[in-house]
């Protein structure tokens, strides 16, 4: 296991920050995490020194920007055991869906095709599948759930009602509920079926071992801002023969070797052929040294401490009569809860009012109320510099509640 206030001290946002006047708990790492020195100094290194166009010069700083780029590419390869050809840097996890939608989807998608969802995706792994359904005549259709969970047993059930399934995305671990799915199992029954596995990984691939080859998905998708690297870069990761066959989406320059008059056009080899246009270098760069970072602490530590907190958390709160847990068993790192006959915002201003930053509403999946019968929640979530004491501290102001008007009014 590591040790706590080292990794704490690499975090220039965890270095007596303050909130409404009172020290910061940030416990929304759901939503995004903060960055430790070393991903931020990485940036800083690009900027002040090697600052340079990739793939596109014959000097010797563009040299080293390319081999910034391959050694990032390498690294998130190694990360979740994919082949270094199979990873697309993308702007984050929802332009990843996208591309799938747009350059898979839009080939090979017709009239009455079927794509499976469920009702607790975030709206990144619903939307972008509406949007095709209009484009081919295809159809969506939603996979029961059993007590907020999707099963190998559930989505079984959806392939035997279901003719015509070709694709089915699912979020490994949910952004509400935290429920982790059997991604290998899943795949399997899937590819049972011929149609082809979407996962998104947003919330499991920053916290958990994630495994391409052995999991056998044919696409997985993250974003780097929620795991400790930089904004506006994510990955797309698809199987090496996918990504060959697959239509490029954004067009531009970097992505083809040659076009023509006619308009016709050769591309690049995957991965290439999938990033159009100046690449965001330095938050590559940022995402390559957060994957050094977490691989050094461990992936299986990381999950570790995310378990300890979850039981922690969810013993202290369940002491509490009035708040409601909606996830008491996921033991992922977030915790979706309210107290009874409040708001969820009245009760995350509230906390705010008291230096603790939590997420109220949908959390971006609007049909979750669907699941849970209620409108909104307010959601907790940890990361691997999360202590104990913060929790406490989260605990303690449920515990003495508090008039929600002195949040609204008298700070
Ligand atoms: C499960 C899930 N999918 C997709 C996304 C979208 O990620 P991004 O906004 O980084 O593209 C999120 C973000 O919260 C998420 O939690």
């Amino acid at each position: 296991m590591y040790n706590i206030d080292e990794v704490r001290k690499q975090f220039p946002m965890l270095n007596n920050k303050k909130m409404q006047g009172k020290p910061l708990v940030f416990l929304d790492n759901a939503s995004t995490t903060f960055k430790p020195q070393r991903v931020i100094d990485k940036m800083n290194y690009y900027y002040t020194e090697i600052n340079s166009n990739s793939h596109r010069g014959d000097y010797d700083l563009c040299y080293l920007v390319d081999n910034e780029v391959s050694k990032a590419r390498e690294l998130v390869a190694n990360f979740v055991n994919a082949d270094v050809n199979e990873v697309v840097f993308t702007a984050g996890d929802t332009e990843a869906l996208n591309l799938i939608a747009y350059g898979y989807c839009l080939d090979n998608l017709k009239k009455d095709d079927v794509i499976l969802l469920s009702l607790s995706e975030h709206a990144s792994n619903v939307l972008p599948w509406y949007r095709i359904c209009e484009l081919t005549g295809a159809k969506v259709e939603f996979i029961e759930l059993e007590n907020g969970r999707v099963t190998v047993k559930t989505v079984r059930k959806a392939f035997e009602k279901q003719r015509n399934v070709k694709l089915v995305a699912l979020a490994a671990v949910g952004n509400v509920l935290g429920y982790a799915i059997d991604v290998k199992g899943i795949t399997k029954v899937v590819h049972e079926h011929n149609a082809i596995m979407v996962v998104d990984g947003a919330q499991s691939v920053p916290h958990q071992v994630t495994d391409f080859k052995d999991l056998d998905c044919d696409f997985l998708t993250f974003s780097g801002h929620k795991m400790c690297a930089p904004n506006g870069v994510g990955v797309l990761v698809g199987k090496k023969e996918l990504l060959d066959k697959m239509s490029t989406f954004h067009l531009g320059g970097g992505m083809n070797v040659k076009f023509f008059p006619s308009g016709e056009y050769i591309p690049s080899e995957a991965p290439i052929k999938f990033e159009a246009g100046t690449l965001n270098i330095p938050a590559i760069m940022g995402l390559g040294e957060a994957v050094k970072f977490l691989h050094e602490l461990g992936m299986e530590n990381i999950h570790k401490h995310d378990e300890e907190l979850f039981d922690y958390a969810i013993k202290e709160l369940e002491n509490c009569d009035d708040i409601v847990i909606y996830n008491k068993d996921s033991r992922n790192g977030i915790i979706s809860f309210n107290r009874k006959g409040v708001f969820a915002q009245d009760e995350a201003t509230l906390l705010n009012s008291k230096g603790i930053a939590v997420r109220s509403g949908q959390h971006c999946a609007k049909m979750i109320d669907e699941v849970i019968g209620a409108p909104a929640t307010v959601r907790l979530s940890t990361y691997l510099y999360t202590t104990k004491e913060e929790i406490d501290a989260f605990v303690n102001e449920i515990k003495n509640g508090g008039d929600i008007l002195d949040a609204y009014f008298f700070n």
